[in-house]
């Protein structure tokens, strides 16, 4: 059943006001055809709903919000004592995780409580504690927006990268993704390489090989608790700009410069992080308006006033300025903004450099 002036709050973690033309609601794929033919009469500009923490709303959305709730979730031997899960979009990422964990499979613990769905996942290939859902990734199907066809994307297709796929490049606004398949390996180890990790399990003094897929869960989830805000209590959109790359040059002048510089080596260039710069520059904890930085990570706005999506890109083009005044360095917004651009000023909302 498609709805007409939909309020979006209650489906974005950063809680903005915004209002969608219409709203449907899939749970099944005669749902999508029918919500895509409602879409394709009108002419109408789709936006995919997973659990709206990886977007920001700045304004009222002119088209079709389709919230994805297609559900199923099986679990199946694969060769070689591998373990294949094929899951629908609508499906919670985080029970995903605890649910392999708790069947003693290994390859999805680090990911553990990233917010949101399953059919977002591939979109920016989610990422943490030094896994991504590539390293377990099989296949997906998605069903074309524009024909209503099913499509399958193997891996390679997908052309995944860091907090990147081909949806948010050439088959950006194309599909809707409706199933994932994933392929755990029948032998696992412990990927406990992250900094955070490493320290973790050496102050519990946990040797590494007797580490289960739980205890590494267990690990991230007291890691992640103890630094990032839970958007049920503080309005938020993990981190809002992506780790920066630069050349070996420009890591030197900065390491000089600064020698407590975090910064992860990824062959010639290096990826700095992003919240140390924000931090170093005297960001965090900062809070205007209803709108702020997290006190114990710089890298995520926080919106505990559920303010509009427009005052959280403005304090974000803000910081993204100082950054680079002091730095020389840009960041990327990591959310996808709606509508792409602020009525009030324009190119705000691009997703490239200055957020
Ligand atoms: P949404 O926000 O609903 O959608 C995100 C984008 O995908 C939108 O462009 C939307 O249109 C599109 N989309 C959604 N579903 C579909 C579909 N089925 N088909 C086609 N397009 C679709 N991310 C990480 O990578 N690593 C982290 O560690 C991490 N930590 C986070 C911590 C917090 C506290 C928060 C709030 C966010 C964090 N994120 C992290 C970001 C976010 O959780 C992920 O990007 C997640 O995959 C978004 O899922 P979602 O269902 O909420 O997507
Ligand atoms: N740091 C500071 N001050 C801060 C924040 C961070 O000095 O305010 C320093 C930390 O001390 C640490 C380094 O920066 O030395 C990296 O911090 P952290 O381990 O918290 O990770 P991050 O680089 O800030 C990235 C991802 C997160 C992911 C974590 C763990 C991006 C954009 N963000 O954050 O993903 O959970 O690593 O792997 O890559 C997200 O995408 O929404 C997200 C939360």
């Amino acid at each position: 059943m498609i709805r007409t002036d939909t309020d979006l709050q209650p489906f974005n973690t950063l809680t903005s006001a915004a209002r969608a033309k219409y709203f449907a609601e899939a749970t099944d794929y005669q749902g999508l055809h029918e919500a895509l033919e409602f879409a394709r009469r009108k002419q109408l500009p789709i936006l995919p709903l997973g659990g709206g923490s990886n977007i920001v709303l700045t304004g009222d959305f002119p088209g079709l919000a389709l919230h994805m709730g297609l559900k199923g979730l099986e679990f199946e031997p694969a060769e070689e004592g591998a373990t294949r899960i094929t899951a629908a979009a609508g499906e919670n990422w985080h029970q995903l995780v605890m649910n392999s964990v708790a069947r003693g499979l290994g390859g999805l613990e680090n990911l553990a409580l990233i917010p949101g769905n399953i059919g977002a996942a591939p979109i920016q290939n989610i990422g943490a504690y030094g896994v991504e859902l590539k390293d377990t990734f099989h296949s997906l199907t998605a069903m074309e927006i524009a024909t209503g066809d099913l499509v399958e994307f193997s891996a390679e297709a997908c052309q995944f990268g860091y907090r990147d796929s081909v949806f948010k490049q050439s088959a950006r606004d194309r599909f809707l993704i409706c199933e994932v398949r994933l392929q755990l390996p029948g032998s696992w180890r412990a990927q406990i390489s992250y900094p955070a990790l490493q320290q973790y399990f050496a102050e519990t003094g946990q040797a590494l090989e007797s580490l289960t897929p739980e205890d590494v869960a267990e690990a991230v989830i007291a890691i992640r608790n103890s630094k990032l805000p839970n958007p049920v209590h503080i309005p938020n959109a993990g981190s809002f700009f992506k780790n920066p790359v630069v050349t070996g040059e420009q890591y030197q002048v900065l390491k000089q410069r600064y020698p407590d510089l975090v910064a992860f080596s990824i062959g010639d260039d290096w990826k700095l992080a992003a919240g140390w710069l924000i931090d170093r520059a005297g960001w965090r904890g900062f809070a205007r308006d209803g709108v702020g930085v997290h006190e114990r990570q710089a890298l995520v706005l926080v919106n505990p006033g559920h303010q509009c999506g427009g005052k959280v890109v403005a304090l974000a083009r803000e910081i993204a300025a100082d950054i680079h005044t002091k730095f020389g360095v840009e960041l990327e917004a990591e959310p996808r903004f709606y509508p792409d651009s602020l009525p009030d000023s324009p190119g705000a909302g691009r997703q490239s450099t200055s957020a």
